[in-house]
């Protein structure tokens, strides 16, 4: 822990993170979004920074200090986020894609306010699906070693394989949502970590649960539990 920049497991390594929600503007005044509060990614941020990893942290709208020695981008929705996860991913090791990024986002964002209009039958909302941020950093001709998360509130495992394999994901951190006190805007989360093992061609996915703790403890196994693995990659 706390290790020194310049001999740490991470020194000279540049890790890029995206954590918090992104917000997609109804008009000038409305989004839609979701209750990611970004503790996860910050602390994953503070988790590398510690092991000497150079940190971009690139966040959507949250209520969080920026952790010392890590450099923000804030961006709101997830076309910024993409745009700035292009232009970050020219020195790239590792990509850890934390955040909650809004599946849709409006058609048309409108340029006025809408106006309420009373005794209509409803207001339906044209959405139309957002870029997939990490397939994009994993579908690059070298990609980085890439971890991804998955909230799930249930069947937690075959979601968690099938984005493992869909998204091209060398590790992804698996939180149940639907467990009490645990996930979104807690303090403390669970995971299971799911990756392919080359040497286990038979094995559908190799999996390593976390039990509850802080999400800066959390943050912590997870990055000691990716090391290994990031160096095997680098082989
Ligand atoms: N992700 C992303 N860009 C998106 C959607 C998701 O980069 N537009 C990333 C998340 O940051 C996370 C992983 O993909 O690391 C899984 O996100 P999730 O929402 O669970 O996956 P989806 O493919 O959107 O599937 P679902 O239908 O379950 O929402
Ligand atoms: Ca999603």
């Amino acid at each position: 822990d706390d290790a020194d920049p310049a001999t740490g497991a991470l020194a000279g390594q540049h890790v890029v993170i995206t954590a918090g929600p992104t917000r997609e503007a109804i008009d000038p005044v409305r989004y839609l979004s979701n209750h990611s509060s970004g503790k996860m990614g910050f602390a994953l941020a503070c988790a590398a920074r510690d092991q000497g990893a150079r940190v971009t942290l690139i966040s959507g709208p949250v209520a969080l200090a920026t952790p010392e020695g890590v450099t923000r981008v804030d961006v709101v929705s997830a076309v910024e986020m993409l745009e700035a996860v292009n232009a970050s991913l020219a020195e790239c090791d590792i990509f850890i894609g934390c955040a909650a990024v809004a599946d849709y986002r409006l058609a048309e964002v409108a340029e006025h306010k809408l106006k309420k209009v009373s005794g209509s039958p409803g207001l339906t909302l044209s959405l139309v699906e957002n870029p997939d941020i990490i397939a994009a950093v994993t579908h690059r001709q070298s990609p980085p070693f890439t971890v991804g998360f998955a909230a799930e509130t249930r069947e937690l495992a075959r979601h968690a394989h099938d984005k493992l394999v869909r998204k091209r994901l060398d590790l992804i951190v698996a939180n149940d949502v639907a467990a009490p006190g645990l996930g979104f805007g807690a303090d403390d989360n669970a995971a299971v970590l799911y990756y392919l093992d080359p040497d286990q061609p038979d094995n559908p996915a190799t999996s390593h649960t976390l039990s509850p703790r802080a999400k800066q403890d959390l943050a912590r196994a997870i990055i000691d539990y990716m090391l290994p693995l990031y160096r095997g990659h680098q082989i």
